[in-house]
C-alpha cells in the first residue's frame, strides 16, 4: 500500500548572512499532523523532493501548545505557530503548503529568527512589578472584576511577533517598538504597584519608534493568536503619552 505524501515547500538560510533558496520535501501524510511534526518528518529524513540530501532544516520552539511564541513562522502567508497550525487546515487551503521565516526579524538559520527586539523592548519599558519580596507587605490593593480582565487579556501576551510582522512600521531598519509593546505598557501601567514606574515607561514610549510613529492600520490587531486588545492599548497608551507630557510641561521635566 502507497503512502500518501504531501509536499512542503521550505525557505531555507544556511546562516545569518547568507541569501535565502527554497526546497521541496515530500512528507509522508499522517492524521491530525502539526507544522512541527511535519519539520520533525523533514528532519528525519532530509531529502528533497527531487532526491537530494540536504542539511536538516533548522527551527524554533518551545512549549509546543502556544505559550511560548518560539515557533512562529509564516505559513502559507501568514505569520501562526508552527505547533498550533494543522496540515489538515492547511491543506484544505493549498496542495503545496509553504513555510518561511518571519520577515521581520533577523533569520539565524532557517525558520529560526532572532526576536530579541522584542526583548530588549520589554526591558526598556521595564516591563515587571517593581516589589521588594523580603518581608510580607500584606494584601494589596482590591481591583475590579473588569480591571482584573483587561490585565488577564494582556498577560496572554507570548512575545511570538506576529503582530510586528504583520505591521507597515514596524521594519528591520527602523526603532518602532509596535503593538506588543504598547499592551505590555498598558498591562504595567494599570497595575496598582506596577504604575510606580509608569512615568519611565511613558518617556520610553514617547520616544523614538513610540507610539506617535504608531499608523493605526490595526493590521495588528487582525492577527494577534491570543487576541489582546491591542486597539484599547494603542488608545490607552496615547491618552497616557498625552496626559503625561502635559504633565512634563508643567514640572518642566525634560
Ligand atoms: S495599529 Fe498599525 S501601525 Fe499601529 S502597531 Fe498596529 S499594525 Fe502597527
Ligand atoms: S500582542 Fe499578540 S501578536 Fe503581538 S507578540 Fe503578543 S501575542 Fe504575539
Ligand atoms: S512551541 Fe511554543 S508557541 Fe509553539
Amino acid at each position: 500500500m502507497s503512502t500518501k505524501t504531501f509536499k512542503v515547500k521550505v525557505k531555507r538560510q544556511d546562516e545569518a548572512a547568507s541569501a535565502s533558496y527554497w526546497q521541496t520535501f515530500d512528507v509522508d501524510y499522517t492524521p491530525n499532523m502539526n507544522v512541527i511534526s511535519t519539520l520533525q518528518k523533514i528532519a528525519a529524513k532530509p531529502v528533497t523532493a527531487d532526491g537530494k540530501d540536504v542539511a536538516p532544516v533548522v527551527w524554533d520552539c518551545g512549549c509546543l501548545e502556544e505559550v511560548c511564541g518560539a515557533c512562529t513562522m509564516v505559513i502559507n502567508g501568514r505569520a501562526c505557530q508552527a505547533c498550533s497550525t494543522l496540515v489538515d487546515d492547511l491543506l484544505e487551503e493549498a496542495s503545496v503548503i509553504q513555510i518561511e521565516p518571519m520577515s521581520k526579524f533577523p533569520v539565524v538559520r532557517d525558520l529560526w529568527v532572532d526576536r530579541a527586539r522584542m526583548f530588549n523592548n520589554l526591558k526598556r519599558i521595564k516591563g515587571w512589578v517593581p516589589t521588594d519580596g523580603t518581608y510580607d507587605l500584606g494584601a494589596g490593593p482590591q481591583e475590579t472584576q473588569e480591571e482584573q480582565d483587561l490585565r488577564y487579556a494582556y498577560s496572554r501576551c507570548m512575545t511570538c511577533g506576529c503582530c510586528l510582522e504583520a505591521c507597515p512600521q514596524f521594519t528591520k531598519d527602523n526603532d518602532f517598538m509596535g503593538a506588543q509593546i504598547f499592551a505590555q505598557t498598558d498591562y504595567f501601567n494599570s497595575h496598582a504597584t506596577g504604575k510606580l514606574l509608569a512615568d519611565d515607561r511613558l518617556d520610553v514610549i514617547m520616544g523614538e519608534g513610540g507610539i506617535s510613529d504608531c499608523g493605526n492600520s490595526q493590521n495588528c490587531v487582525q492577527v494577534c493568536p491570543k487576541e489582546l486588545p491591542l486597539l484599547n492599548a494603542i488608545a490607552s497608551v496615547g491618552r497616557q503619552a498625552t496626559i503625561y507630557s502635559i504633565k512634563r510641561f508643567f514640572t518642566g521635566k525634560k
